[in-house]
């Protein structure tokens, strides 16, 4: 047996792959991947692939950096493993606590580190309960969600995703959750509004999901600046001031979730900040340490921090803490990939990229039937297929047509990963205009054969 073979049997046999169908696994087997060359990453057989997604909106320095490795070299000889609890933290831990509070949109905001996204989300999710238990106000429990979001897999994040299908097996979502729509501009607007009037009535709608709910049982509302797993869903540009307005009114929290959007995707160092968002509470991971490291952080205001205090005022602790959080490799790791996003420009770049990608999407696709919309924001664009561009109808779920497009993107070496019927595009930040262009004609190639099917 050829040592390729061996690997998927055992795959196969052994590890159970999220997001997942297992009969497809079974049949067709795992997708080993052994290398990372910038961009690139190369199979077990040696076939290279621009990977368009970094991974999972995450690699966003490629998958393979020297410097970043001679950090975490250093780093796990030098303090393998230390944590946050009882007041301990580690010099780099401080360091990068410091630097993200001073890059965030809130001002003196304090910084929360856990090992993922979506333990920073349930993290914002706890904090906004403390908040209003201490402002006298514990009925204040349920929380706001959209349609079409992605905010993690634990059993709250879960919940607050609204996609059926992280639902339907475990009995999901949790009560509490309020759900108001995705502000999807190219599916949502009525025939001849506007995207301002859009939000408008989004905002409507919202206000009037509180006062059915009743505003005293609301805690906060939890949004993506641009929603990334719906399909890079960009909402009008007034949505997020209209929102803040509202929840303003009945005073709940606004909660970001900048899992995908922080640390330059969208061009700015934050999504809210590209999308004029003000949160109360921000979550933050993957581009935190370009995944080099499993962390993430949330950013909170002074007076959340103030609430913390004021329920631990008789000498208790602070009841929530994860055994990996501030893990000093990672902080090591945190301040290396921030230093090196500062050195290149980073803000710049995106945007400059991300132009050139849409720009040369718009063109490659701009008669190909299939292709409904092209859109998209800093280095993150979202190409929507359609089986007739005039109804808007999308192809047939028996079709297929989402494995075919990312089946076919591995024979042209494209790494794809599309969301729904959209192709989505996140790469690396370090992708150059070749390669930008490589995506774009792959994938321009790639649609005008299935749309001739
Ligand atoms: C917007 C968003 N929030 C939260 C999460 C959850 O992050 P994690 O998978 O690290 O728990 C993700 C993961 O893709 C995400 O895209």
């Amino acid at each position: 047996m050829t040592h390729s073979n061996f690997l998927r049997e055992r795959d196969i046999r052994f590890h159970l792959h999220s997001q997942t169908n297992p009969e497809a696994l079974r049949r067709d087997g795992p997708i080993i991947i052994e290398r990372g060359e910038g961009p690139y990453v190369i199979g077990e057989d040696g076939k290279r692939y621009l990977d368009v997604m970094a991974g999972l909106w995450c690699a966003s320095l490629g998958f393979e950096n020297e410097r970043i490795a001679g950090v975490a070299a250093r780093a796990y000889r030098s303090l393998a493993y230390y944590h946050s609890f009882s007041g301990r933290a580690s010099p780099d831990a401080i360091d990068v606590a410091a630097s993200i509070a001073q890059r965030v949109p809130i001002e003196n905001a304090r910084i929360y580190f856990a090992t993922s996204g979506s333990e920073a989300i349930e993290t914002m999710i706890k904090l906004a309960w403390l908040y209003f238990r201490g402002r006298g106000q514990p009925e204040r429990r349920k929380i706001i969600a959209r349609d079409r979001a992605f905010h993690g897999s634990t059993i709250f994040a879960a919940s607050l995703t609204g996609l059926p299908h992280m639902h339907r097996e475990f009995g999901l979502p949790l009560g509490g959750i309020v759900r108001v729509s995705c502000p999807d501009t190219y599916r949502g607007r009525i025939a001849g509004e506007s995207e301002d009037q859009f939000a408008d009535r989004l905002a409507a709608e919202l206000d009037e999901a509180i006062v059915a709910e009743g505003p005293e049982t609301i805690a906060a509302f939890i949004a993506e600046p641009i929603n990334a797993g719906a399909g890079v869903i960009v909402p009008p540009d007034t949505y997020f001031e209209k929102v803040r307005a509202v929840l303003d009114k009945y005073g709940i929290l606004l909660l970001a979730d900048e899992v995908v959007c922080g640390f330059g995707r969208t061009g700015e160092w934050f999504g809210c900040q590209a999308m004029g968002m003000k949160p109360d509470m921000m979550a933050m991971a993957k581009g935190l340490s370009s995944s080099y490291f499993p962390i993430s952080a949330v950013a909170l205001t002074p007076e959340i921090y103030e609430a913390i205090d004021a329920a631990n005022a008789h000498g208790t602790n602070f009841g929530h803490g994860f055994t990996n959080s501030a893990h000093p490799v990672g902080a090591a790791i945190v301040r290396e990939v921030l230093a090196i996003y500062d050195e290149m420009n980073l803000l710049e770049r995106v945007s400059r990229q991300g132009k050139l990608l849409r720009e040369r999407l718009s063109e490659e696709l701009s008669d190909c039937s299939i292709v409904g919309d092209v859109r998209g924001r800093g280095l993150m664009a979202g190409v929507e297929i359609v089986e007739d561009r005039n109804s808007k109808a999308v192809f047939a779920v028996e079709k297929a047509v989402p494995a075919q497009i990312e089946r076919m993107g591995m024979d042209y070496g494209l790494m794809l990963r599309p969301q729904g019927n959209t192709v989505t595009f996140c790469p690396p930040f370090i992708v150059t205009d070749e390669q930008v262009e490589e995506m774009a004609n792959k994938v321009g190639a790639i649609l005008r054969e299935i749309s001739s099917l």
